[in-house]
């Protein structure tokens, strides 16, 4: 079996991880954060959301955070946008606070859609492509998220004929990447590889990425499963931080130092430093206030203490 030598980490944290917390987070909390990320060795970072303040509070201070970051030469900085009305807002701020890329997020299931982004699917698509095409035109690089591609809180399974529909649909209007995502962590090994291996039907292998929740402790699993399809990149959260305020019950992202874990045992390369990784989901945890989900975190904190 060959694998990739090199994986390519999102730490989504910023984004994913926080915008379900009841509780307010400074801007300057998260601006820190994503600093410590950076420290960590992460080249790509997830870092806020420009959607309704009334239907996701914690991600309202975007302007902020995107204004406070220390930005770093080679480092990603990518932005959630579900509408127009989120890529004007993204753009008001200076050209330097710029996102270098946007995410527009769709669902393969119709109900998700509806609850998530409060539209249909082909109504979904039909708001991104003007996005898609204002975001290309200023050089900013455009992913999709394809939520439910395993299965849906309010459908159930989801066939990947589904998510190659969707994925076909966001190729057409002009996105670059798909990210393939188990919403609420139901997916198994073969199921995560039909999704993928759906969604690589439209794109090539350098644009489909994985985007695994840890609901049911499947994600390393199905990370696994998706570096034998070939898969070399993954959004991941420190500390396992997060969840969808609209998928009732899922949990946060696989930890990234979970994965940075299994990938450095199996020799592939991510440029991360789990020493430093494991301090930013240190940071974060004592900022939340409560222990961090990241099962090898936890050990190398023991191993710390001794
Ligand atoms: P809507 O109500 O259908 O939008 O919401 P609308 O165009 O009818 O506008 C209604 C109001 O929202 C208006 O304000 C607009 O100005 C405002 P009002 O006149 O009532 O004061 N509005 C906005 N404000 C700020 N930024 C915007 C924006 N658009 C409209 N971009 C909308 C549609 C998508 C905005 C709404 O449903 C929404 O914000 N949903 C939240 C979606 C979200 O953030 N979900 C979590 C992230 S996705 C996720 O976690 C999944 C992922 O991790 C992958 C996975 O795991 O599956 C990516
Ligand atoms: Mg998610």
């Amino acid at each position: 079996m060959s694998f990739p030598t090199r994986v390519r980490l999102v730490d989504v944290s910023p984004r994913d991880g926080l915008q379900n917390e009841k509780s307010p987070v400074s801007a300057a909390v998260k601006t820190e954060l994503v600093g410590r990320l950076e420290l960590a060795g992460l080249q790509a970072i997830e870092v806020t959301s420009f959607v309704s303040p009334k239907w996701v509070p914690q991600m309202a201070d975007n302007a902020q955070v995107m204004a406070g970051l220390q930005r770093r030469p080679g480092i990603v900085y990518s932005v959630l946008v579900p509408n127009m009305k989120g890529l004007e807002a993204a753009l008001a701020a200076p050209r330097e606070q710029w996102p270098d890329e946007v995410v527009v997020f769709g669902a393969a299931s119709e109900a998700f859609s509806q609850r998530n982004i409060n539209c249909s699917i082909a109504e979904s698509i039909a708001r991104f492509e003007p996005v898609v095409q204002k975001a290309r035109e200023l050089g900013i690089h455009v992913r999709g998220a394809i939520s439910c591609a395993v299965g849906c809180p309010y459908e159930g399974d989801v066939a990947p004929e589904r998510v190659e529909q969707v994925a076909g649909l966001m190729k057409a209007i002009g996105v670059q990447h798909v990210g393939v995502a188990d919403t609420i962590g139901v997916g198994t090994p073969r199921k995560v590889q039909q999704a993928l291996e759906a969604a690589l039907r439209h794109y090539g292998l350098d644009d489909v990425s994985g985007h695994f929740h840890d609901t049911y402790g499947q994600a390393l699993a199905n990370t696994l499963a998706a570096l034998e399809v070939g898969i070399w990149q993954y959004d991941a959260s420190v500390a396992g931080i997060g969840g969808c305020p609209y998928a009732k019950g899922a949990t946060g992202n696989v930890a990234t130092e979970d994965v940075v874990y299994l990938l450095h045992g199996m020799g592939i390369e991510t440029g991360i430093d789990l020493d430093r990784l494991v301090d930013a989901g240190v940071f974060i945890s004592e900022q939340l206030g409560r222990g961090t989900q990241s099962r090898v975190a936890r050990a190398l904190l023991n191993k710390r203490t001794l």
